[in-house]
This record gives C-alpha cells, sequence and structure tokens, in this order.
C-alpha cells in the first residue's frame, strides 16, 4: 500500500444527515473511495445507496479495499427501543440485548456494518442531555448493560431473542441463580461469559444480524462540568479507574470491535490524544485489538482546545496517542503522508492502525463479501420487533409512587381524562432515535389507551382550562407531561431540570380539582418533580419508550403488565443537590436522616439531606418482602478469592402480595475500613425476579475478587484487603438488611 492509501483506511467522511458540524462529504467520499483513499463512510444508509459508494471503491480502486458504513444505531434502526437509560432501569440486561439484536438486523440489511453505541458513560450528571444515552450514575449496572449490547450487535449473547424471564445473556433466571461474575481486573462481572462466537475466527461479525459495537466514549465523558456537553473533565485517577473505566473494560471483555474517543480533555490532556488511556489502558493494558475512531471532528478539535497548533500537529498526537481513524476531520489523511515522509509519524503505529482498520472489515466479511443484498432489506418493522419494543418499554417503566393504590386503572367502565401536553404526542422515540422516527411514528399514550380500554369513556385535551375541564368531567385523570426528545441528547443539556413551561400548572390545577389522578413523565433524564410530587398520588416514570411506548404505558396503567423498573440514576431534590449519587463516601460528618436539625453535618441549610427518590428505588403493584442476606462462609480468604474463589450470598424474596411481579433484589457491598475510603455502598449484583402472588424465591448472588476488591490508581490491578465488608441486599440502594463478612 503506498503511504496515500494507507493513511486512507484511516479516513471517514460524513456523508449526508449531520451529527456534527459541517457534513455533507458526499462529493468528497466519492472522489476519494475511487481513488482508493477512504476507509469508511458515517450516515450513508440503504443497501442501494451503500452498494453503489461501494462499488466506487471496490471495482474502481486500484486495490478493491471496501469500505465500512458507520451510523449512530443507539436505540433501534427503525424499530425504536426506549432511550438507554430507561432500558438500564429494567435492571434486565436482556433488554439491551433485544434492542441490540434488532438493530443489528435492520442495519445491517440496510448496508450498514458499524453502529457507534454503546455509549457506556458513567455520569451523575442529570442536567447533562447525553445521560438519556447512558445507563446513569453506577458503573456496575453501566458494566452489565455494556457487555449485554455488544454481545447482542456482534451475535455473541446466547439464547433467542427477547424473553421476558430472561435475566441478562441467556442465564435463566431461577430459584438459585448463579451471578456470572469473573475474578478479572475490571467490575464488569460478566463481560465475555456467555462471549464465544461460533462464526469463524476472520469473518466473526459477518452475518445478516451482525454489525460492529463501539465502546464510546473513551474515557470520562459523563463528567463535564456542570453537565454542560463537551465541558472539561478532571477525574481523580481513583474515579477514572472504579467509576469511569470498569464499564469500557466489560465492553473489551466482551469482544467490543471498536471503541470512540471523547470530545473532552481528561485531567488536562485531550482524550484524542491522550496516550495514557488510549495507547497505555485501552490498548496495551487491556489488549485491545481494535479500532479507535475519533469523533466528529475529535481530531480538529484539538487544536480548538489548545493542545495541537494546526492540522498537522494534531494528526500527528492524535496518531501518536492510539487513534486508528478520523471521523469527519481530514488532518490525519492530509498531512499523514508529509508527517510520514518527514518522520514525524512512526511507521509502525501507521501500520498497526491500518492493520486494525483491515481486521475489521476482514471480520465484518467484507473482503469476501462486499455488498449489501438489496432484495433483502428490512424497510419497516416487523410485528416480532414491535412487540419485543412494547415488551422492553414496558419492562423500563418505573413506579415512583401509588398512594392508596390508584394505579392500575380499572378499565370496566366510567371516564378518564387523558390530559398534558404529552398525551397525545408522538413525540416519545427520544433521542438519538435513527431513522424510523421521521418513517414511523410512535404510537401516542393517548391511542394506546383507547384501544386497550374500549369501555371507558376518554376526554382529552391537551394543556390549559380545555384539559383541567376534561378532568373535572372525569372519574380519573392521566396526566401525561415530560420533556422533548430534542431536550436531552447530544448539546441537550439543561439548567434547569424540572417540567417544561406549563406543566407544573396543569398538575397543580388538575390536583385542585380533587379528581384522583396519576402523572405518567416521559423524560430523556430524571427530573426534578419537588413542587408538585406530594400533590401526585401516583407518578410513573416512563422515560422516552420508543415507538410502541404508548402500548407499554397502557399495559403497565391497566396492570396487564406489573412495572418493576428501578431507577439507575438518583432523582434529587433540586438542580442546587448536583451532583447526587448513591455511591458517594462518606464524610466526617455525615448527615443523619433520622435526627434531620443535627447541627455541624454536611448537606443544605434550605434542604432535606439526601434525594428525592434513591437510586434502585422502585414501586410495584404488588408487594415484596426481601429477607435477610445469609452466606454459609463467615470468613473468606483474600488469597483464595485472588486464586479464584468465589462467595455465595443468598436472600429469599417473596412476593406478599396479590398478583404477579417482578422485584429487583439488588446486592451492595462496603467495606468500612480501608486504605482509601470507600463509598458506602457500591452495587455488585442484582437480579430481576417474577413471582406469582404469595411466591417465594432463593436468588443466590455470587462474590468474587472483582466484587470485593478495588482498583489501583495507576495500574489499574485489583486491590483485596483484609477486614469487614458489609453485604447489603433489597430493594433499593436505601432499603437493605446487611450480612457482615470478614476477609482475612
Ligand atoms: O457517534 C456520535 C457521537 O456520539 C457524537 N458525535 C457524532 C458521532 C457520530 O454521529
Amino acid at each position: 500500500m503506498t503511504p496515500e492509501e494507507k493513511f486512507g483506511q484511516l479516513q471517514q467522511l460524513a456523508w449526508n444527515g449531520d451529527t456534527g458540524p459541517g457534513g455533507g462529504q458526499n462529493h468528497l467520499a466519492e472522489a476519494a473511495a475511487r481513488e482508493g483513499r477512504l476507509g469508511s463512510v458515517l450516515n450513508l444508509r440503504g443497501a442501494a445507496h451503500t452498494n453503489a459508494l461501494q462499488r466506487l471503491a471496490v471495482e474502481e480502486s486500484r486495490l478493491g479495499i471496501p469500505l465500512l458504513f458507520g451510523f449512530d444505531v443507539i436505540h433501534g434502526f427503525w424499530t425504536t427501543f426506549p432511550v438507554p437509560l430507561a432500558q438500564a432501569a429494567s435492571f434486565d440486561p436482556g433488554v439491551a440485548v433485544a434492542d441490540a439484536r434488532t438493530s443489528a438486523r435492520e442495519a445491517r440489511s440496510n448496508g450498514l456494518h458499524w453502529t457507534f453505541a454503546p455509549m457506556m458513560d458513567v455520569t451523575r450528571e442529570p442536567r447533562w442531555g447525553r445521560i438519556a444515552e447512558s445507563c446513569g450514575e453506577d458503573p456496575y449496572l453501566t458494566a452489565r448493560f455494556a457487555a449485554a449490547k455488544v454481545h447482542g450487535y456482534q451475535g455473541t449473547a446466547s439464547g433467542e431473542g427477547y424473553d421476558g424471564a430472561r435475566g441478562d445473556l441467556g442465564d435463566v433466571v431461577r430459584a438459585r441463580a448463579d451471578h456470572d461474575g469473573n475474578a478479572g481486573a475490571d467490575h464488569g462481572g460478566n463481560a465475555g461469559a456467555d462471549g464465544a462466537s461460533t462464526a469463524g475466527p476472520r469473518a466473526d461479525l459477518y452475518g445478516p444480524d451482525r454489525i460492529a459495537a463501539c465502546a464510546k466514549h473513551f474515557v470520562g465523558y459523563g463528567a463535564v462540568e456542570g453537565g454542560r456537553d463537551y465541558n472539561t473533565v478532571d477525574v481523580s485517577p481513583r474515579r477514572l479507574r472504579n467509576l469511569y473505566l470498569p464499564p469500557f473494560a466489560a465492553a473489551v471483555r466482551a469482544g467490543a470491535a471498536t471503541a470512540m474517543a471523547a470530545f473532552n480533555t481528561v485531567n488536562g490532556v485531550p482524550a484524542h490524544a491522550n496516550r495514557p488511556l488510549l495507547q497505555g489502558v485501552l490498548k496495551d493494558e487491556w489488549g485491545f485489538d481494535g479500532v479507535v475512531v475519533s469523533d466528529w471532528g475529535g481530531v480538529h478539535e484539538l487544536i480548538v482546545h489548545g493542545f495541537a497548533a494546526d492540522g498537522a500537529d494534531a494528526a500527528r498526537l492524535a496518531l501518536a496517542a492510539g487513534l486508528d481513524m478520523e471521523m469527519a476531520g481530514t488532518h490525519v489523511g492530509d498531512n499523514g503522508p508529509a508527517l510520514l515522509a518527514a518522520g514525524r509519524i512512526d511507521p509502525t503505529r501507521l501500520d498497526d492502525a491500518v492493520r486494525r482498520v483491515l481486521r475489521l472489515k476482514a471480520r465484518l466479511g467484507l473482503f469476501d463479501d462486499p455488498y449489501t443484498d438489496e432484495a433483502a432489506q428490512v424497510s419497516a418493522p416487523t410485528a416480532a420487533s414491535r412487540t419485543a419494543a412494547r415488551e422492553a418499554a414496558a419492562r423500563c417503566a418505573v413506579l415512583l409512587k401509588n398512594d392508596g393504590a390508584l394505579l392500575p386503572l380499572d378499565r370496566s367502565g366510567g371516564s378518564l381524562a387523558v390530559v398534558g401536553p404529552y398525551a397525545g404526542s408522538a413525540d416519545l422515540h427520544g433521542t438519538w432515535s435513527g431513522p424510523g422516527e421521521s418513517r414511523f411514528p410512535a404510537v401516542s399514550v393517548l391511542e394506546a389507551v383507547r384501544a386497550a380500554a374500549p369501555d371507558l369513556r376518554i376526554r382529552h385535551a391537551a394543556d390549559g382550562a380545555a384539559a383541567v375541564e376534561a378532568v373535572r368531567d372525569a372519574d380519573m385523570a392521566l396526566v401525561v407531561v415530560g420533556e422533548a426528545s430534542a431536550l436531552s441528547g447530544e448539546a441537550s443539556s439543561r439548567s434547569d431540570i424540572t417540567l417544561p413551561a406549563g406543566q407544573e400548572e396543569l398538575i397543580a390545577e388538575v390536583a385542585a380539582t380533587g379528581r384522583p389522578f396519576a402523572v405518567v413523565v416521559v423524560a430523556g433524564r430524571p427530573l426534578v418533580t419537588e413542587s408538585w410530587i406530594e400533590r401526585a398520588p401516583a407518578v410513573l416514570l416512563a422515560w422516552h419508550g420508543g415507538i410502541e411506548a404508548g402500548p407499554a404505558l397502557a399495559d403497565v396503567l391497566f396492570g396487564d403488565v406489573n412495572p418493576g423498573g428501578k431507577l439507575p440514576v438518583t432523582l434529587p431534590r433540586s438542580v442546587g443537590q448536583i451532583p447526587l449519587y448513591y455511591n458517594h463516601e462518606n464524610t466526617g460528618r455525615p448527615a443523619d436522616p433520622a435526627d434531620p436539625a443535627k447541627p455541624y453535618v454536611t448537606g443544605y441549610l434550605d434542604q432535606p439531606y439526601g434525594p428525592r427518590f434513591p437510586f434502585g428505588h422502585g414501586l410495584s403493584y404488588t408487594s415484596f418482602e426481601v429477607g435477610a442476606p445469609t452466606s454459609a462462609a463467615e470468613t473468606v480468604a483474600v488469597a483464595d478469592l485472588a486464586a479464584g474463589a468465589r462467595v455465595e450470598v443468598a436472600v429469599t424474596v417473596a412476593n406478599t402480595g396479590a398478583r404477579e411481579g417482578d422485584e429487583v433484589v439488588q446486592l451492595y457491598l462496603h467495606d468500612p475500613v480501608a486504605s482509601v475510603v470507600r463509598p458506602v455502598r457500591e452495587l455488585r449484583g442484582f437480579r430481576r425476579v417474577t413471582l406469582a402472588a404469595g411466591e417465594r424465591a432463593e436468588v443466590v448472588f455470587s462474590l468474587g475478587a472483582a466484587e470485593f476488591g478495588f482498583l489501583a490508581d495507576d495500574t489499574g490491578a485489583l486491590v483485596l484487603e483484609p477486614g469487614r465488608i458489609d453485604v447489603h441486599v433489597g430493594s433499593s440502594s436505601q432499603r437493605t438488611a446487611c450480612l457482615a463478612l470478614t476477609l482475612v
């Protein structure tokens, strides 16, 4: 390959459909494809379109190397599933697998090889718009979902499709469910457990239901200051290791084929030129052999950050740091050959980057079969994919409160007012919803409620006096409020995360009618609910639920599905409390919830301590009792753990109510005395179980070194220290019973 051809493989250009500033590099892409100076294109889709461009590369360029087509298939292509934050609320990685499998099938048939997902940026910032694309504030939960998504996209998840009874990645919920953690250098737990592919080693991503996944954004993007998108990130090595890196480690172990650099700096060094992180941690320490792609214009932004002098400098720094492909910008391609000739680029680094890109193309089978079968293109959601999306959305709903068992609704007769700006709205897809959004509108709550309850007299008005009038005339009301999809996602941060204008007033006016009512919140982030939540008897957090959001909500509201989702993020009382998260360290002067007036403790004068709802909270239409955890082992030797031993902790969960339902049994650890202060709780296991009325089950968590230990700042090595470990098990991060184990 000539230097130009090598650098060409590192070039990704953007077709129409901008997902960043500029874009529309169509003519440039066509010329570059012909000349063999193009590795990949993003934002072109459709088998006929991708084939046409592919033909230029394969049939007209000197070497005939096929192109890679990438696209942001974040939570669906045609069939939009709930936004990733909602999926995390299911506490069921099977939901992520269902989304990823459906997405892979639809995307691959439309000529795509590569999705820029899953996003796995842990975040404590609900103001940040991209929280909607994340799995929230917990690294363990995020790692489990990241691995599930990678397996789903890349075709390595075991089991057959989405199954509501499935736990995660094929380990079916059973009374004695083995937790699938592997002792290793990360907290990914289950990553890689089911990862064996049946395909050949050279084309393991070839197939109609496989696309390459992308672990993004490496790393720390969720820690942007003030939740302002693209902002500065300054994190301690300890947080980097224990909070932000573990999901990426899990994704790498799950076999993620690619990774994307983050827009932000990390402690003063932009992620795109951060050699200790890209080359050091990702490639050398973890052995990642895939492609690292820049984010859109990320190489150019090295200049804007004040880290590179010009385009040539930016290209040199990014390549030397371990970046393999430039998205949208052309600094690497434009300057690479001259830099190489001048000895300013290491030729072995260049060859390594090219080899990674070519290996990805080989894994996708593109050298044997570069084209997509146009006759087999999936051009619409199917009945099966809609069913999967509907089941997923119902599993993601979180019942925040339900005074007097107001929900589920009785549909046998009478009248129901369905009001609020999102009652009749189809804006339920959520951010980054893919091409399905414009062609296949989401089914609204109103439409779905009408279909599900033909015997109810439905009254509807979106807002204002008409809505209040409708409520007055009805026996009962549903008030559907929330945020537009455009209010979360990239470049969509908000400084005020209360309900947008007029909606809090609507709830107040509905409350003043004296009619019983439930509030349904559709949103891409946790909202501050303080001004109205006490007045609302029942509140269901439905998130942005995707194409089948309405029917899924009707399923939950009328009790066909019993809600079982849990919060993957803390719900703050006010913006002023942010950052507020469950896995915080103890201070020297902790607040005492039993004595709110206690002086000289951490907190605020003008607000009660703690969140409105804690991480892991979520109610059901039935009731559960999670018993005290037990273990046959009271003491465990650190040496045994390091050698792979595991400890089982068992707990009994009983459905004490009158209907079938789901409980998410959650296990948290706390090391009360350690060489570095450990968080008061850290999620280290969860299991969503379905129990009939009166049924009980034993859930067994298996804990190993990865669960008990923490990661050293410098090397990332697992640190295991002797002493007491408190094992908290329960139904939320605050409702737990404790068992003390001793590591010796
Ligand atoms: O994949 C995205 C990334 O998450 C944000 N910037 C644009 C990329 C490509 O669309």
